[in-house]
């Protein structure tokens, strides 16, 4: 089918989006294909254009978090019929393999494989100006239709509004479970999400949920610092400096209990912070996505050992989708998680530019583009 997307053609250069024809090819054997009702705007995304995370291959329809409607399904779809409500997993898993079974669903090895450039058999599904296009994720939620893999499309039910369903295939996952799994929060703690944005933000709803006492947000924007407070966080400062008072101040120079790293680029120089607002044998998290290229890290290497802490990498909020997907819309139909406030401002695909300037300038907690 001929449809749009959009595009990166100079991944790295920050050249910034094309919107333009593409070509779908109809599903084969597990995939289906889903018209999108939206897709969120994750700061991954940016990564592509800015290079924090380099391609070595283009061109590139991005987008990984997404829900929508079945039309069509492919040979050997059983487990979902054309009309079904989805959510598209930015991560695929198996369900089969020795991490997928044991719980770990993020894991998988077919998740290793989401920046390949192809669809996971190795070929394209998606075209444009007659060359093969790679899709961030599998999936490239940047177009109103993706063709995405079975292992990626999870069920969700219809009472489910899909614009705000979209934000479960990424953000608010891998915020959420940044807390509750990787950060293993526990009741009454003090903890601190260092950088509060789609991702970030969820981190304070986890710990809300976790029952935490202590919940200080660190953003340098204002309107992300009042959204944190909104969401369950207790305090909300502008740098390191102020939380370390903070957190010396309530925590008798202990320090927090569990310290989350959410922020749009993980440079090396946080991570000493992030060990410096940890009390001994806490929990230090990194969620934010650093250069790739990046090996240098400020960090006290002694302390940390001498202190029992502990630094966590989180993919995906450590989360198993097919378990947890279905169980954040419960929380959210509960009103337990707030998933309608995340969504700052909704977009057209065409001005989709104008949502990463609005992401880069910290406008949105989460900027959605809408298909319908
Ligand atoms: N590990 C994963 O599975 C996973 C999944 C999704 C996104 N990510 C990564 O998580 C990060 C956050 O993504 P997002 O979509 O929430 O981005 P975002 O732009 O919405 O939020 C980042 C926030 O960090 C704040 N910030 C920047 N520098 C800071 C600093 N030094 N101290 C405190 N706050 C600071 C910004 O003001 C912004 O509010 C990105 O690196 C993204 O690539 C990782
Ligand atoms: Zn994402
Ligand atoms: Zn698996």
């Amino acid at each position: 089918m001929k449809t749009k997307g959009a595009l990166l053609w100079e991944p790295g250069t920050n050249s910034g989006w094309s919107v333009e024809e593409i070509e779908i090819d109809p599903p084969r054997e597990r995939e289906v294909l889903v018209k999108l009702a939206a897709s969120g705007i994750c700061h991954s995304d940016h990564h592509l254009d800015d290079g924090v995370i380099p391609l070595p291959w283009a061109p590139i329809l991005g987008g990984h978090e997404g829900a929508g409607v079945v039309t069509e399904v492919g040979p050997g779809v059983t487990d979902v019929e054309v009309g079904d409500h989805v959510v598209l997993s930015f991560l695929p898993s198996c369900g089969k393999c020795k991490m997928c079974v044991g719980g770990r669903s993020n894991m998988c090895a077919l998740g290793s494989g989401v920046l390949a450039g192809t669809a996971p058999d190795g070929s394209h599904r998606v075209h444009a100006r007659g060359k093969g296009v790679g899709c961030m994720s599998y999936l490239g939620t940047f177009s109103p239709y993706v063709c995405a893999p079975l292992d990626a499309t999870i069920r969700i039910d219809r009472d489910i509004p899909l614009d705000k369903a979209a934000l479960i295939g990424c953000g608010v996952p891998t915020g959420w479970g940044s807390s509750v799994y990787a950060a293993d929060m526990q009741l009454n703690d003090t903890v601190v999400v260092v950088g509060t944005g789609g991702v970030g933000i969820n981190a304070v709803q986890g710990a809300r949920h976790k029952g935490a006492r202590n919940i200080i947000a660190i953003d340098p924007v204002e309107y992300k610092r009042e959204s944190a407070l909104r969401f369950g966080a207790t305090h909300a400062v502008s740098d390191y400096a102020e939380a370390a008072q903070l957190v010396e101040r309530m925590t008798d120079g202990q320090g927090a209990d569990r310290v989350i790293v959410t922020v749009g680029v993980a440079y090396g120089n946080l991570m000493n912070q992030a060990q410096e607002l940890t009390r001994r044998g806490g929990v230090m998290v990194l969620t934010a996505a650093a250069p790739v290229t990046q090996r240098d890290v400020d960090f006290d290497l002694f302390t940390f050992a001498m202190s029992g802490k502990r630094l966590q990498g989180c993919l995906y909020g450590s989360t198993n989708s097919r378990n947890d997907v279905p169980a954040l819309l419960d929380l959210y139909r509960d009103g337990k998680l707030m998933l309608d406030e995340l969504v700052t401002k909704t977009y057209d695909l065409e001005d989709i530019n104008q949502a990463f300037t609005d992401l880069q300038e910290g406008k949105n907690l989460r900027g959605v583009i809408r298909y319908d």
